[in-house]
């Protein structure tokens, strides 16, 4: 379920190819391996742990504008660094508009998918060129509605509400939302709500990111404790720490995640949701 193949593909438009490697000393040596001069350039950039993918991307487009580029365009499905929007301690980093800057500072236009935008409302409050978010939550709801019999969609925490509306409604199954308290990276206190209604289903927790895994993990434990069957667990996002994956496995009855970022447990394909916003964007002059 490769991206960019079908993002192309999707496009009508061709696979291009970067050479890259190391020198010996780390440094980056970038080539374009077609002519790109004249051409829309579409850099498709799966970000997950991206520090070392950061700058190769931004030599990419530097390059790609150097050879003569008509635009350069950006598909960077999943967002990194979104999750830091504010300053929860003195001297800290407010990651978010500065990793923003970084990563799109170098192209026309930017495609994403359900970036973790909390206490920044809206993408363009600190993105400077135009933007797409596009939505990743029909394609979740289509999964469900054709794998999981009698779902409940279970949010974990408040932040996820508004994806897991989304879900539910298209889906047609009822939802809920857990309260969390995040006690430390990989630590997490949630609260159910009273599921007794909802006995039976089967639950389905969605969350547009599991990182340590700690807040999918708390909830399938509370979950069980309250009588529910394993859950199903979905992301848009699946960044996976060392061992998530794992942990999360033993304990739920399925994990699918989108395309988003390359993963073992991808079953959800983005490639005509990000292919339809970048449509705009390519046809917009
Ligand atoms: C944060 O609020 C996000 O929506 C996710 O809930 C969070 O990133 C998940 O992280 P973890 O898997 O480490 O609990």
């Amino acid at each position: 379920m490769l991206l960019a193949g079908g993002v192309a593909r999707l496009l009508d438009a061709a696979l291009g190819r970067i050479e890259r490697r190391r020198f010996p000393d780390g440094e980056t040596y970038l080539r374009f391996a077609q002519d790109v001069s004249g051409r829309d350039v579409v850099l498709l950039a799966q970000l997950g742990r991206p520090d070392d993918k950061l700058f190769p991307l931004a030599l990419a487009a530097a390059t790609a504008r150097e050879l003569g580029a008509r635009r350069v365009g950006l598909i960077a499905p999943y967002l990194p660094y979104m999750r830091q929007d504010t300053r929860f301690h003195p001297g800290e980093a407010v990651s978010a508009g500065h990793a923003l800057r970084l990563i799109a500072g170098g192209v026309d236009w930017l495609v994403t998918v359900d970036p973790h935008l909390h206490r920044i409302g809206d993408l363009s409050d600190i993105c400077q060129i135009p933007a797409t978010v596009a939505h990743a939550a029909p394609a979740l709801a289509e999964w469900v509605a054709g794998h999981v019999r009698n779902p409940l969609l279970i949010g974990p925490d408040g932040e996820s509400a508004q994806w897991v509306k989304t879900v539910a409604h298209d889906a047609r199954a009822p939802f809920c939302v857990l309260s969390k308290r995040r006690l430390g990276d990989r630590a997490v206190e949630l609260t159910l709500p009273d599921l007794a209604p909802h006995a039976g289903r089967t639950p389905v927790l969605v969350d547009d990111i599991i990182s340590s895994g700690a807040t999918m993990l708390a909830a399938a434990a509370k979950l069980r404790a309250a009588g529910f069957a394993a859950p199903v667990v979905i992301a848009v996002h699946a960044l996976f720490a060392r061992g998530a994956y794992d942990a999360l496995g033993a304990v739920a009855a399925q994990v699918a995640s989108t395309n988003s970022l390359p993963h073992r447990s991808n079953a959800i394909d983005l490639a005509g949701v990000m292919a339809a916003a970048a449509r705009r964007h390519l046809d917009s002059r």
